[in-house]
């Protein structure tokens, strides 16, 4: 799309003649290391070309308006500086209102109002962090619009702490941490213990990232994301009736086996296992990827599918028919669902040239079982969550 059909939709939506500024956030896959990021273990996500686009002008007086191409039908949200409290009337505004009420109790000065339109083209419910996207591209328009200075790794908190603490989903940092600090062409190693990092670059020579969508929406606040989390940390407190610890992040394979009967509910074991042997391949999966063993790093991700599968039991139907269907395609290095579970999509490292028929086929095999097909997009890694200019397509 042209940025001249944003800039000429946000001045007809908001019946004005200035130009606005434009910004944007990726959404994101996650390589490897899933469920591990609230257990206080490693991650491996990587921002992607797909995000969210925001245009924003500053008005003179306290009223802040959003409106949304994705959800037309809502027309303008109109609130006040004064009035950002979480309303269920204000659907999909609750988080960018979220994230400026954050930054607003955060101390950041926020003294006018603004008028703000948003264009996604990350597939909605597909699991690869729309919501995340929306609350960093606020952030980086608010830092924009009033000059502010936000300390990135802050603004990546404060995301999470609208997911947690306005819109109620007990997520983790992952998402915000991968859309707030992407980086082209690289994947992010971080320990989300001490939120230490590391940039690898992602170099698949020739084989390329596939995202599959099940076609199968998630919505991670109705889904099961809060019982796995309550679960770990059952497990946890029974561990650490010997052991000092205070996450599973902390846990070696071998401690974790020698302690794993101090779990007195055998589900929550199963989780625990997952968390802990989940953090170990991923550890793994960036000295793999550094040394250039893509056929190793492929046989973890499927390993963390199967984890995912019979421990953590995130996966269903349309996730395992999906990453079956690709396991058995020529070449395929791996396969894996991205993202929370429940639905959404799986990443599959496939041959380049092999891409046409890796789709035929896994889609003729998912069609087959679920009844609908499949949708498949080939991943780039991009850039974090910044400003970007006005001219241009995108
Ligand atoms: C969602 C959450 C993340 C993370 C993943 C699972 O995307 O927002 O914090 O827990 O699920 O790895």
């Amino acid at each position: 799309m042209e940025t001249a059909t944003l800039i000429s939709k946000f001045q007809a939506v908001f019946q004005t003649e200035t130009t606005p500024r434009l910004f944007f956030a990726p959404g994101r896959i996650n390589l490897i290391g899933e469920h591990t990021d609230y257990n206080g273990g490693y991650v491996f996500p990587a921002s992607i070309s797909f995000g969210t686009y925001a245009l924003a002008v500053k008005r003179t007086d306290a009223k802040v308006r959003f409106y949304s191409m994705n959800f037309d039908d809502n027309g303008i949200i109109t609130t006040t500086l004064n009035n950002l409290s979480y309303d269920t009337n204000d659907d999909w505004a609750n988080y960018p209102k979220g994230m400026l009420a954050m930054l607003i109790k955060e101390g950041f000065s926020i003294e006018t109002g603004f008028d703000v339109l948003y264009f996604g083209n990350i597939p909605n419910g597909a699991g690869l962090s729309s919501s995340a996207s929306i609350e960093l591209v606020t952030g980086v328009l608010l830092e924009g619009l009033f000059d502010l200075r936000i300390n990135r790794i802050h603004m990546v908190q404060l995301g999470q702490k609208v997911e947690n603490d306005y819109i109620g989903v007990n997520s983790g940092i992952m998402d915000q941490f991968a859309i707030g600090m992407g980086k082209k062409d690289h994947a992010i190693l971080l320990d989300c213990n001490t939120l230490e990092y590391q940039y690898a670059p992602v170099d698949l020579k020739d084989y390329v990232i596939m995202i599959i969508n099940t076609n199968k929406r998630r919505e991670l606040a109705g889904s099961k994301y809060n019982e796995r989390r309550t679960q770990c940390e059952q497990a946890l407190q029974d561990l650490r009736s010997v052991l000092k610890i205070k996450s599973l992040g902390e846990l070696s394979i071998e401690t974790f086996e020698e302690h794993k009967h101090l779990i007195k509910d055998k589900t929550n074991q199963q989780r625990a296992k997952h968390a802990v042997y989940e953090n170990q391949r991923t550890k793994e999966a960036l000295a793999k990827l550094q040394s250039g063993d893509l056929a190793a790093f492929g046989e973890l991700m499927n390993q963390s599918h199967l984890s995912l599968q019979h421990d953590y039991e995130v996966t269903g139907i349309e996730l395992d028919t999906i990453v079956e269907a690709a396991w058995e395609q020529t070449g395929v290095l791996g396969a894996r669902m991205t993202g929370a579970g429940f639905g959404g999509c799986a990443i599959a490292i496939t041959p380049r040239n092999e891409v046409d028929t890796f789709k035929e086929n896994v889609n003729a095999i998912y069609k087959e079982k679920i009844g609908y097909d499949a949708t498949f997009y080939l991943a780039t890694i991009g850039n974090g969550a910044k400003e970007i200019t006005t001219e241009g397509v995108l």
